[in-house]
C-alpha cells in the first residue's frame, strides 16, 4: 500500500477553515450553532463531498461522513474531532482530527485500499462548553451517556435552549435519534494536538494515549450584601468576592497537594455584581473544572471544595450555591487500537511516547461504546486555547499518516 499525505493540501485546508471565524486573526472563535459556525459546517460537507463520503447530519448536528467499505453491513471504523473554537482560541484543537482524519481517508483512497469495514469521519458537534456549559454534546448523545431529555433543557447565556438553538440552526429531528446502535463501531480513533508540553520537551513527535483523565466542572453561585465600598466598615462586610477569592484558592490548593500531577484546578469564569469600582461585591458566579486520571482522587477535591463552600458560608455570612454540570469517569484507551497506532508508528519508523490525556476529547465518550484510542500531535510549547496554538506542518501530516496506517489496519483486520 503506497500511503502518502499530501500535506499541501492539508495545510492549506486547515487555513481555510481557520478564517471561517469571529475573531481577529491569528485567533478562532467558532462558537456551535453560530452563522459562522455553520458556515465551517458547509464548507467541511463540501471537502467529504468530493472525497465521495456519503453524508448525514444528526439532529444535534454530528456531522458522519461515511467512505463505504466491501461490507457495508458490518461496523464501521471512525475518526474525527471537531471544528468548534472556544472564544479567542487557536486554529489546531480538534480542526487537526477532522481534516487529518479526512485527509488519511483520502491517502488511502488514493492507495486504492477498498476497506473491508465503513470507514466514518465525525465531526462532533459541541465539543466546548462554551455554548451550553457541558461539553461534548454531540459524543454524548451518540454514546447515550447524556439523555436526549436533559440535553435537550440545556440552555446557552440567553437562555434558550439546545433544542430551539439546533432547530433555528436548522437540525430537526428527534435528540432520542442520535444515540447510535450498539456495535455501530468497531473502533474510533481520534487524531489531536496534545494540548500540553510533554511530546516537545521529549523531542518525540508521536503519543499514543492510554487513558483520558476524568473531568467534572461546577457553577457556583455567591450571594454577600452590596454597599458603598467607603461607607460599610470591615467587620460589617459579606463581600461575595472574598469568599469567592478563597474558595478559588482552596480549590487550588486541594489540587496542589492531592499528590500528584495529574490533578488539576480551573476557575475560568468569574463575573461579579454589580462591578463597579466603588461597590462591594454582592454577588460572584465562577465556574470550576476539575479533573484527574483517578477518579478517586478527582472526587476527593470535589468534596474539599464542598466542605470549604460550607465552612466559607459561616465564616462569612454568604450562601454558596453549587450547581454540578458533569462528573465524568476517565476511559482507557482499547489495546486494539493503542496496538494499530503503535504498530503504524513501528512500520513507519516514529518514535512514539505513551502518555495520558489531561485534556478530554469526544473520544472520553466515544469509548462507552466503542474500543478508542487517540493519537497526540506535540503543539509549541503545550499552547492550546490560545491563538499562538501551533503545531508543525511535519507533525500534523505524520499525524495523520500513522492514523491512516491505523485506520487500514481496523477496517480490514477480522478481529
Ligand atoms: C476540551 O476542550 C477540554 O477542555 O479538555
Ligand atoms: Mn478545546
Ligand atoms: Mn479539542
Amino acid at each position: 500500500m503506497n500511503l502518502e499525505i499530501d500535506q499541501k493540501r492539508l495545510l492549506s485546508e486547515l487555513e481555510t477553515l481557520a478564517t471561517i471565524s469571529d475573531a481577529v486573526p491569528p485567533a478562532v472563535t467558532r462558537i456551535v450553532f453560530t452563522p459562522t459556525d455553520l458556515r465551517a459546517r458547509a464548507w467541511i460537507i463540501a471537502r467529504c463531498e468530493e472525497a465521495g463520503l456519503a453524508v448525514r447530519q444528526d439532529a444535534i448536528g454530528n456531522i458522519l461522513a461515511r467512505w463505504n467499505g466491501a461490507d457495508a453491513a458490518a461496523p464501521a471504523v471512525g475518526t474525527g474531532s471537531h471544528i468548534d473554537a472556544i472564544p479567542n482560541a487557536g486554529k489546531y484543537d480538534g480542526v487537526v482530527g477532522v481534516l487529518g482524519g479526512l485527509e488519511a481517508i483520502r491517502a488511502l483512497q488514493r492507495s486504492g485500499l477498498r476497506p473491508k469495514n465503513s470507514i466514518e469521519l465525525l465531526v462532533f458537534a459541541t465539543e466546548e462548553p462554551t455554548r451550553f456549559g457541558i461539553g461534548c454534546l454531540g459524543s454524548r448523545l451518540l454514546s447515550g451517556t447524556l439523555s436526549a431529555g436533559a440535553a435537550a433543557k440545556l440552555k446557552d447565556g440567553d437562555g434558550e435552549s439546545v433544542d430551539d438553538v439546533r432547530r433555528k440552526a436548522g437540525f430537526g429531528g428527534k435528540l432520542e435519534d442520535v444515540q447510535l446502535q450498539k456495535g455501530y463501531y468497531k473502533a474510533f480513533v481520534e487524531l489531536h494536538i496534545e494540548q500540553g508540553p510533554l511530546l516537545e520537551r521529549s523531542k518525540t513527535s508521536l503519543g499514543i494515549v492510554t487513558r483520558i483523565a476524568a473531568p467534572a466542572s461546577l457553577r457556583v453561585s455567591i450571594e454577600g450584601a452590596g454597599g458603598h465600598a467607603g461607607g460599610v466598615l470591615m467587620p460589617d462586610r459579606k463581600d461575595a468576592l472574598c469568599a469567592a477569592a478563597e474558595l478559588i484558592l482552596a480549590a487550588e490548593h486541594a489540587a496542589r497537594s492531592s499528590g500528584a500531577v495529574d490533578t488539576v484546578a480551573t476557575v475560568g469564569i468569574c463575573e461579579v455584581f454589580p462591578g463597579a469600582i466603588n461597590s462591594i461585591p454582592s454577588r460572584v458566579k465562577i465556574t470550576l473544572d476539575i479533573r484527574d486520571t483517578d477518579l478517586a482522587r478527582r472526587d476527593s477535591v470535589m468534596q474539599t471544595i464542598e466542605q470549604t463552600s460550607l465552612s466559607l458560608s459561616q465564616k462569612r455570612g454568604v450562601s454558596i450555591q453549587s450547581e454540578l454540570l458533569n462528573a465524568d469517569a476517565p476511559a482507557e484507551c482499547a489495546r486494539e487500537v493503542r496496538a494499530a497506532l503503535s504498530d503504524a508508528c513501528r512500520k513507519r519508523g516514529f518514535p512514539f511516547l505513551e502518555m495520558v490525556s489531561r485534556a478530554y476529547h469526544d473520544s472520553l465518550f466515544m469509548s462507552r461504546i466503542a474500543p478508542t484510542g487517540m493519537l497526540f500531535i506535540p503543539c509549541r510549547n503545550g499552547y492550546s486555547h490560545r491563538p499562538d496554538e501551533y503545531a508543525a506542518p511535519e507533525d500534523i501530516a505524520r499525524g495523520a499518516l500513522v492514523l491512516a496506517e491505523a485506520l487500514a489496519k481496523l477496517s480490514s483486520s477480522s478481529q
